[in-house]
């Protein structure tokens, strides 16, 4: 009596479950525990294209979704498999937060329909009123609109991304190529700033020979104004000088004559007219005279020679292929005794060709310049290095003192001719600036480098081969 009336209650709570069922949107179906399925409602029938009356009594679930049988959650749930132990759900399935027991799953199913569909199933467990599984319930959802609409948010995110990364990389180079730009940009400012120097060096050099050249015209006219009467004073100075002392041997034999002058009153006017003349004053102070004025004109003439060689009017060397260093330790030699006293002299040469040069022209430049770095040299004894070397087609050498050094306000002005700092007499100032005429008719340079107080280097640099235009002597 109780097992029928259990059964009416199962029928009927069985029939109210279909009813409910079948009025409810979601998809639904239920198996017993031996995976016969007992509900199929309309919802199921609408979106998986199987009847009811197809389904009901059947274990062919599976088929709604697969092409082969295989185990949907509500059979793992009617078996108690866990689905982690098992390959098809174990990465596809979770615990439903909400049911005790009961599982999710969601995937895609390529057969249903016509484009396929994204399903979520939520599988739970039935049991019956002692809490025996009496069978599981399982619901889909269809969620393909979601997964679309998430693949197309996933696709535009991609895009996004890609894009993202495509400027990125974008703006990367363009940062890189600005880079590049402002590092190609500070080269060629730095290129500019060089060749600004080089112009503004060269225009000073540019300057310097032409001061040299007026003041070259100007000496070699003042040169040879000054030359013809200076050699005719010097070669008529010879001939008075003789000329006086035949008029001196003459009063010597009229003095010894004038014991034999019979005649008292014109001894007398005699007499007195040599004290008036002071006569032997005159015999020793005119010599005297006479001397001083030679060395005058000695030294007037020896400033013309120099004027014309700073103008170089006649100079008349020839060009030929000589070694500096040989040039160099010549004029070592002939300065020496200015130098000994003064300073140690260190000789670091490098291996150099020869060069195609006025060598005597060459050897006064070194002359000047060693000249001027002894005379830098104070009390204490110094060093003066001479060095040579070559850079690239050109051959170089230089002469470095540690004495006083050149004042900057002057550095500018060394190379002017009569240019000088130092006492009357001692410097002409003319030395520097017959060196630059000379390394600039070379087509060198000449380069200083001085601190005050430390000493001073100079640098003359000379092309290995005479200059083409060179070709015949040109004054300044
Ligand atoms: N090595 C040096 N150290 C310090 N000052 C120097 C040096 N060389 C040249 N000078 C300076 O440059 C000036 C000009 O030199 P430059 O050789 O033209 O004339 P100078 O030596 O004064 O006279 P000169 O050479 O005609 O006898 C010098 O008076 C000196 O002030
Ligand atoms: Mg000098």
């Amino acid at each position: 009596m109780s097992s029928f009336h259990d059964e009416r209650t199962f029928e009927r709570t069985a029939i109210a479950l279909s009813e409910l069922l079948d009025g409810h949107p979601v998809a639904t179906f239920v198996i017993d525990s031996d995976h016969v399925i007992t509900h199929w409602n309309k919802a199921c029938e609408h979106l998986l294209g199987w009847a009811t009356h197809e389904m009901v009594g059947t274990r062919q679930h599976w088929q709604a979704f697969y092409t082969k049988p295989r185990a949907l959650l509500a059979d793992l749930i009617v078996d108690n498999i866990d689905p982690a132990t098992d390959r098809n759900f174990r990465d596809k399935y979770k615990a439903s937060s909400l049911i005790d027991g009961a599982y999710e799953e969601e995937d895609f199913f390529p057969n249903i329909g016509a484009a396929g569909h994204w399903l979520q199933f939520t599988a739970a467990p039935l049991r019956g009123r002692d809490g025996q599984l009496v069978g599981a319930i399982q619901s889909l959802r269809d969620v393909t609109e979601r997964r679309v609409a998430e693949n197309a948010l996933r696709r535009a995110h991609d895009n996004l991304e890609h894009t993202v990364r495509q400027r990125t990389a974008q703006l990367a180079e363009d940062i890189r190529q600005r880079q590049s730009a402002e590092e190609e940009l500070r080269r060629r400012n730095i290129e500019l700033t060089e060749l600004n120097e080089q112009l503004s060096r060269t225009q000073q050099q540019l300057v310097q020979s032409d001061k040299l050249a007026s003041i070259g015209q100007l000496a070699a006219g003042v040169a040879h104004e000054i030359n013809n009467p200076i050699g005719y004073i010097f070669s008529n100075f010879g001939t008075l000088q003789s000329y006086l002392d035949s008029l001196f041997s003459m009063l010597d034999a009229y003095q010894q004559a004038e014991v034999a002058i019979v005649d008292p009153a014109v001894a007398a006017r005699l007499r007195a007219l040599r004290e008036q003349v002071e006569l032997e004053f005159l015999r020793t102070d005119i010599p005297t005279l006479m001397q001083e004025s030679k060395e005058g004109i000695v030294r007037v003439r020896h400033i013309v020679q120099d004027l014309k060689d700073f103008s170089r009017v006649d100079s008349q060397q020839e060009w030929v292929w000589a070694d500096l260093r040989q040039g160099i330790d010549s004029t070592l030699n002939i300065v020496a005794n200015e130098i000994k006293y003064k300073a140690d002299v260190v000789r670091e040469y490098a291996d150099i060709p020869d060069i195609e040069c006025l060598p005597l022209q060459i050897n006064q430049v070194a002359m000047n310049l060693l000249v001027n770095a002894a005379h830098a040299i104070g009390n204490s004894r110094g060093r003066i290095e001479v060095r040579t070397g070559c850079d690239g087609d050109d051959v170089w050498f230089s002469i470095s003192d540690d004495g006083s050094g050149i004042a900057p306000e002057n550095l500018g002005r060394i190379f002017d001719p009569f240019f000088t700092t130092k006492e009357v007499g001692k410097g002409t100032g003319l030395g520097l600036s017959l060196s630059y005429g000379i390394v600039q008719k070379h087509h060198g340079r000449i380069e200083v480098e001085s601190a005050l107080g430390k000493g001073t280097t100079f640098r003359v640099t000379l092309p290995r081969v005479r200059p083409p235009n060179e070709q015949k002597e040109t004054p300044l």
